[in-house]
């Protein structure tokens, strides 16, 4: 089973973004495995649903970070879309991969763009979180 292993490494230290990190981890874990065994309903199923859990974790952290008047929220919102563009993209591609070490391959550059994000891009929102959660005690 290809498995991609959610890295205590990637922890941002705010519990409910790292939480949902950890769960898409393991939605486009299970989609790429139902490429993987060919199940084409499965595949429909768990490839939506993927899109589905980005664009809902996206919001919640863009909610969040406006919550927080992070002033990078723009630039933000850009990277998401377009993370979301390339994931939305990959599962296309992915798709059309014969072998189970060329979907290997993908998916791990896919995870790695997301985690990419996350030490790149999210990570510039700690400092604006945690003083927000000192000034609302
Ligand atoms: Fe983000
Ligand atoms: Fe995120």
């Amino acid at each position: 089973m290809l498995q991609i292993r959610w890295n205590e490494k990637y922890h941002l230290g705010i519990e409910c973004v790292d939480e949902e990190h950890k769960q898409l981890v393991e939605v486009i874990n299970s989609c790429f495995n139902s490429i993987l065994h060919q199940d084409n309903v499965l595949i429909k199923a768990s490839a939506n649903q993927v899109i589905k859990s980005v664009h809902e974790h996206f919001a919640s952290e863009e909610e969040l970070m406006r919550k927080c008047s992070f002033d990078g929220l723009l630039e933000h919102m850009n990277e998401h879309q377009k993370l979301c563009l390339l994931m939305e993209d990959g599962i296309q591609q992915a798709l059309s991969l014969k072998t189970g070490e060329e979907i290997k391959e993908f998916v791990e550059g896919m995870i790695m763009q997301f985690f990419h994000h996350i030490i790149e891009e999210d990570s510039k929102f700690l400092e604006t979180y945690q003083q927000h959660q000192i000034l609302s005690r």
